[in-house]
């Protein structure tokens, strides 16, 4: 099998990124991997600003490629294929990266590969962990939440998945409505060790509901509502914020927790060595990682977290999905366009929405 070194780029939402990765599908290594981020930029804005987005993608896409070069002591000429998120996104981000990967493309006389950038994500535990498919991926982020059964390169069956909100997105909010700092998740994180989780009595939308969709705006909601009642001279008291953080937090685990065991009850029947991963910055959360792999342990399966910079957005995973992908399509010509939607499962109906951030997972 001969071994390939492609050159991957990214810049479906906030982050810029640049990466090469050699080898081959299952057995492949990440030679470097470059990710500018943008957050400064939005900070004032309380959410990513498009414009703002795809004008540093289109300043910042060149340098992040040179680096990514010097990092794996490569030039141009050691690069065999271009791969390039294509979409789902930010559609001007989106375009900024195809018409960068189509420059280095045409310029070199490089295939052209656009990918998904869902794909790029689930196909990330294959690059980290050398998994076998079929697995069950959990893609939990800012912009997404589903559960994927993954069964090759380009078949992803969509179990469920959120209907409103992302995770990712309730924290950053939740974080706003009790007066801790952005980035949410991790902020939340810290406060809920301190605090009791049992006192308020948060909803856990749609357990009710059979199937793996989500819904994680009323929860935040229902914080607004607690977090109203116990203002005093418009401050919440350290201890309210604390244990409003610890609550907020308990209901989405037993939320991912409960859905990821019917998925799972779907999802074992398919295979003798199950699997679940996850991905995406969600993922990096401590106690929603325990209670997922104390869920994989009920169903004897394995629980698999890529390492926290190749579970959020990247460009390794976007080289890795067209090494896996290349020998079951051609590649694009310079016709490839950027596509804001593009879900990874065309038989699945469509989601309501794709998280207020975009369609980062
Ligand atoms: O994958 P990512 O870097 O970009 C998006 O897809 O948005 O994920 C960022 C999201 C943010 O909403 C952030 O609050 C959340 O991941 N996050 C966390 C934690 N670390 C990051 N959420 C919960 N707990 C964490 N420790
Ligand atoms: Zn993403």
């Amino acid at each position: 099998m001969t071994t390939l070194t492609i050159l991957g780029i990214e810049s479906s939402c906030d982050d810029t990124a640049a990466a090469i990765v050699r080898g081959h599908p299952g057995a492949a290594d990440v030679l470097s991997s470059v990710v500018m981020g943008q957050t400064a930029l939005h900070a004032d804005f309380g959410g990513v600003v498009p414009e703002i987005a795809a004008r540093a993608h289109a300043e910042k896409l060149d340098i992040c490629v040179v680096q990514a070069l010097e990092q794996a002591k490569l030039g141009l000429d050691d690069i065999d294929a271009v791969a390039v998120t294509a979409g789902p996104g930010l559609i001007g981000g989106v375009v900024s990266g195809v018409m960068c990967a189509k420059g280095i493309a045409l310029a070199r006389g490089l295939p052209l590969y656009g990918v998904n950038h869902l794909a790029g994500h689930a196909l990330t535990p294959r690059l980290t962990d050398r998994v076998a498919y079929p697995y069950l991926m959990l893609l939990v982020s800012g912009g997404h939440c589903q559960f994927l059964i993954v069964s090759g390169p380009d078949e992803f069956r969509r179990l469920g998945g959120t209907i409103d909100d992302a995770p990712g997105e309730a924290f950053d909010k939740v974080a706003r409505l009790i007066g801790l700092p952005q980035p949410g998740g991790p902020a939340i994180e810290v406060r809920a060790r301190e605090g009791d989780a049992k006192r308020f009595r948060l909803p856990r939308p749609l357990l009710d509901r059979t199937g793996c969709d989500m819904s994680f705006s009323g929860l935040k909601t229902a914080v607004l509502r607690q977090r109203d009642s116990l203002l005093v001279n418009s401050t919440l008291a350290a201890r309210d914020q604390a244990d409003l953080a610890a609550g907020f937090q308990a209901a989405i685990v037993d939320v991912l927790a409960e859905k990821a065991r019917r998925a799972l009850t779907d999802y074992v029947a398919l295979t003798q060595s199950p699997s679940i991963c996850v991905a995406g910055g969600v993922a990096a959360n401590m106690a929603i990682r325990d209670a997922l792999a104390s869920v994989a342990a009920e169903f004897g399966a394995g629980f698999i977290a890529p390492p926290l910079a190749l579970c959020t957005d990247n460009a390794a995973m976007i080289a890795y999905a067209a090494l896996e992908q290349k020998d079951r399509r051609a590649p694009d010509d310079m016709g490839l366009s950027a596509r804001p939607r593009w879900p990874l499962d065309h038989s699945a109906p469509a989601m309501l929405g794709s998280g207020k951030k975009g369609a980062k997972a």
